[in-house]
């Protein structure tokens, strides 16, 4: 088997468009990953997108910045605020857990920190089942983890989550209560089905654990990326620092610059399904392993000029490319919560009061609004039970009331 790394925009962006190669970076993942959406291919996986898309319209994402968030930031904030700090990546993590279960349609019926922290613990299993090829552990140890984190997690949390919609989705059929009643969620359109898929229990589990694990260990690692960039850069440039407070659109900006410096998985692999021919001339056959090098691909000098390795957030990307660069990927595959995270680009002018700024934005900017700073007592320190850069832990101390 040769594995070719494609590193340049261009050529990245070909590949994750080209329909005759298919996702491969989950294969060692199967114990969660096996036949969810993201892996599959084709027409299986356009009909499965399309379902499931019908919980990713823009208007719903108003609605969660709006409504949803501000209520489960609330939930969240308040009491590490008065504990005077946290450990981000813990903080990041049990918010994301909140609002990802809201989105995959997971009930938490007690709402107790104590429930949390049990869908908590089972997610981060599943997260390190599906980032298999990149652990640092006994692969076949965390396999057996996560097996018994999945037969957990359905007796805690998806078949109550599923009772509660079946007996809503009967009342609609009866006519007892109306459409906008039923929960938005990707559980109840699972459950409701309407193109007839086929989705065996073992794989409606499965589907629902990757959702829980896709949306909250990105959009974690994310927040703590971007505030760790934008402490530093507010130390070396002071001249900044009332606008970062200040202007949430130069905000998002910032976030969208360490997005694009930080994507969630480095690479995305794909197999060919038969020999293609990639722009860079190289042939690969169904044995070979395309390496999309997403890292490198969002450091491009020709799209992103001569500082593409820094954080600035003044950068001028060369037109036609996304600001975030392929962190979200592109092609079939593009993340389905691109929007809901990072928000709409500002194009020109934009009415801050109805853009749509992105749960990583406003996750920032509500710490920074609680004067949220690093613990100068207890430096961060990197994650060390994955190869992926991230934070295992990151202390700040707050200094302000929350605004
Ligand atoms: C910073 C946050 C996030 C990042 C960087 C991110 C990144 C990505 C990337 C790169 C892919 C494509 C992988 C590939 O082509 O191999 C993807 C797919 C996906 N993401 Fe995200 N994601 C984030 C947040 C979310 C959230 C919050 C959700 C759900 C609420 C989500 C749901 C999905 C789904 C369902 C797919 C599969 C799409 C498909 O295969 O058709 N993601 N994500």
């Amino acid at each position: 088997m040769a594995t070719v790394t494609l590193d340049r925009i261009p050529d990245a962006l070909a590949a994750l468009k080209n329909e005759n190669l298919a996702q491969s970076l989950y294969d060692e993942g199967k114990v969660i990953m096996d036949g969810t959406l993201l892996v599959l291919h084709g027409e299986a996986h356009r009909a499965r997108r399309m379902l499931e898309f019908r919980v990713f319209r823009r208007s719903f994402f108003r609605h969660y910045e709006s409504q949803v968030f501000p209520r489960a930031l609330a939930e969240v904030l308040g009491p590490v605020v008065a504990r005077g700090g946290c450990d981000l990546v813990e903080f990041g993590y049990r918010i994301t857990m909140n609002l990802t279960a809201d989105f995959a349609g997971i009930d938490r019926l007690a709402r107790t920190p104590q429930e949390t922290e049990a869908l908590l613990a089972l997610v981060m299993t599943f997260s390190e089942g599906a980032t298999l090829v990149h652990s640092t552990r006994d692969k076949e140890q965390v396999r057996a983890e996560v097996r018994a984190a999945l037969a957990e997690f359905d007796r805690l949390f998806l078949q109550p989550s599923i009772a509660r919609r079946e007996a809503l989705i009967a009342s609609l059929a009866r006519g007892e209560i109306e459409e906008e009643d039923l929960p938005r969620d990707v559980l109840t359109v699972l459950l409701r089905n309407e193109d007839r898929l086929e989705l065996p229990p073992d794989l409606l589990r499965r589907e629902i654990a990757f959702y829980l694990q896709a949306g909250s260990h990105s959009t974690a690692n994310s927040t703590v990326h971007a505030l760790h960039n934008i402490f530093q850069w507010m130390a070396a440039h002071p001249e900044d620092r009332e606008r970062i407070l200040g202007d949430p659109l130069f905000l998002q900006r910032c976030v969208h610059e360490s997005l694009r410096l930080h994507p969630a998985s480095p690479v995305a692999w794909r197999k060919p399904v038969c020999p293609v021919r990639l722009p860079t001339g190289a042939e690969v056959g169904t044995e070979d392993r395309v390496e999309v090098d997403l890292w490198t691909a969002n450091r491009s000098r020709d799209v992103f000029g001569e500082d593409a390795e820094l954080f600035n957030p003044h950068r001028v990307v060369a037109p036609g490319h996304e600001p975030f660069g392929l962190t979200f990927g592109t092609g079939v595959h593009t993340c389905l919560g691109r929007d809901l995270d990072g928000g709409l680009v500002a194009r020109g002018a934009v009415d801050p009061a109805t853009h749509a700024f992105g749960i990583i934005t406003l996750l920032v900017k509500a710490l920074l609004a609680a004067g949220a700073a690093p613990d100068p007592r207890d430096p961060p320190q990197r994650a060390t039970y994955t190869a992926r850069p991230n934070w295992g832990r990151y202390p700040v101390i707050f200094s302000g009331a929350i605004a």
